[in-house]
């Protein structure tokens, strides 16, 4: 059910690389809620083509951008303003990568050149967005930007990696640009902390399945699925929360308050006894 939430408003949406990509369900929710939008992902992403059946759904433009090159990034938000004629509401950024994860590197054998890498797409990434917004001045008023999260940047998930340091890069750099561009043009900046989710970058991680589902066992509500983060997402659009900014929100079904569920206890309880 649609309920006008963003009738009117434009933006930028990053990351949707194939049906499940969270960006790709928040695109199909923007479009649902009456917004105007332009589709951004690495000029490499592009060459898998699903972007492009997307965009015809959306009837949205396609701008391709390296998100660590600050000359894509000023020709993403020239253009986007230019096509949807007029400054941005909202700008998603959902985007994020670790080469030492993909080539299986270790947390005590990392190459740095690979972590730098990682933290400029992953996190570095959202400082550009903003920075480059705000130089040329292309949000509008109350316009809202969201990053997405994991929780491995508080607490310590052995296979996620230098992932881990890119994510709490990436929440410092919510609130501290929340707080710059709050103060200038009451932009509002938070990250949303989510479920593991299978998507192509999740499920890129070592172990990822039987984390799924661990956390979908340690969570009162289970995990939150892709589509459930772009209603989320949706919302933070929207001009119901023009006062939530500087937050790294959970959307993980309790998880992140959870210390041990029943079920959890049950199984640990019925492997003790099968090993008796
Ligand atoms: N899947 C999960 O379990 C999970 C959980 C919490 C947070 N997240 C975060 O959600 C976001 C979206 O990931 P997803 O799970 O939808 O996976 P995804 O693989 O569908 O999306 C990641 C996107 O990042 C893009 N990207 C990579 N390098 C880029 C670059 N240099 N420039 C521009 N774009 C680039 C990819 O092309 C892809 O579209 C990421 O930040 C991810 O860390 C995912």
């Amino acid at each position: 059910m649609a309920y006008g939430l963003l009738k009117g408003k434009r933006g930028i949406i990053s990351g949707a690389l194939d049906e499940n990509s969270i960006a790709w369900k928040v695109a199909l929710k923007a479009k649902e809620e009456g917004a105007t939008f332009v589709l951004t992902n690495a000029p490499i992403a592009m060459r898998m083509g699903a972007i492009n059946d997307l965009a015809k759904q959306c009837d949205a433009e396609i701008i391709p951008a390296d998100a660590t090159s600050l000359e894509d990034i000023e020709n993403l938000f020239t253009k986007s303003t230019e096509i949807l004629g007029g400054k941005i509401d909202f700008v998603l950024h959902s985007i994020g990568m670790s080469l030492n994860v993909r080539k299986g590197k270790s947390y005590g054998d990392l190459n740095y050149d690979w972590f730098q890498k990682g933290v400029d797409i992953s996190a570095l990434s959202l400082h550009k967005f903003l920075q480059v917004a705000e130089k040329l001045d292309a949000i509008n008023d109350w316009g809202s930007v969201v990053a997405l999260s994991y929780i491995a940047a508080q607490r310590t998930y052995s296979f996620y990696n230098d992932m881990a340091e890119a994510k709490a890069m990436l929440e410092s750099i919510a609130r501290s640009y929340g707080y710059r561009y709050g103060k200038a043009k009451n932009v509002r900046v938070n990250t949303i902390s989510q479920s593991p989710t299978k998507t192509k970058a999740g499920s890129g991680i070592e172990g990822f399945d039987a984390f799924y589902d661990f956390a979908e066992k340690m969570s009162p509500l289970g995990n939150a699925s892709a589509d459930d983060c772009a209603n989320y997402a949706i919302t933070l659009f929207s001009d119901l929360t023009r006062f939530v900014t500087m937050q790294n929100l959970y959307h993980d079904g309790g998880y992140s308050s959870t210390g041990i569920s029943e079920e959890l206890v049950t199984m640990i309880q019925q492997q003790a006894q099968a090993q008796q």
